[in-house]
């Protein structure tokens, strides 16, 4: 199984190969009202989120992830329109903005789980635990993961 790595600040490595893993779903525009956001219109944007294949294998046979299971998600832009389109609705995945990973890995995190957004670089630091964590301990369906958004997860 791919595991999670780091360098020697603390900082988290992008994952490799992640488009190989088990592709669990995608999802478009979900969102939690948060304090002080504004309620935005339009679709938002698609969420395609991979396993490890061990660690799809492990969850569908025990209902557990793992140890160093990573769940690794991209975000698209939705797209509506192409150039010399015929198109008459619908959305498609546009432009990548955003790689993001879900880490289970508890000689790093006190709370099991660490999150870290990935920029340009081959690393990126975990944000603190309240920024993350917290949501997805308040509103995740198993384990901190949003099991209720991924069909192939839903046991
Ligand atoms: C207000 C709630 C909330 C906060 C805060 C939040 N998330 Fe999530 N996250 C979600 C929801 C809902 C999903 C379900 C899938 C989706 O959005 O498409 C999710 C899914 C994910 C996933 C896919 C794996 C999984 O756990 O289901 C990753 C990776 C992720 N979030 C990373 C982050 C990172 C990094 C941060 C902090 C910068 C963060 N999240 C903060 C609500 C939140």
């Amino acid at each position: 199984m791919t595991e999670p790595a780091y360098d020697s600040e603390g900082d988290m490595m992008r994952p490799e190969g992640y488009r190989r893993w088990v592709f669990v779903g995608s999802a478009l525009g979900l969102r939690y009202v948060q304090d002080g956001e504004p309620e935005d219109d339009g679709p938002g944007s698609f969420h395609n989120i991979y396993i490890q294949p061990e660690a799809y294998d492990a969850f569908m046979a025990d209902g557990v992830f793992p140890e160093k299971t990573i769940l690794a998600m991209e975000t698209y832009t939705a797209g509506t329109r192409e150039p010399q389109s015929e198109l008459t609705g619908g959305y498609f995945e546009d432009v990548l903005d955003g790689f993001s990973v879900a880490v289970k890995d508890s000689e790093r995190f006190p709370e099991s789980w660490g999150y870290v957004t990935f920029g340009d670089g081959d690393s990126a630091a975990p944000f603190p635990k309240a920024r993350c964590h917290d949501c997805h301990a308040k509103h995740a369906a198993v384990d901190n993961v949003f099991t209720q958004f991924y069909p192939i997860l839903r046991r």
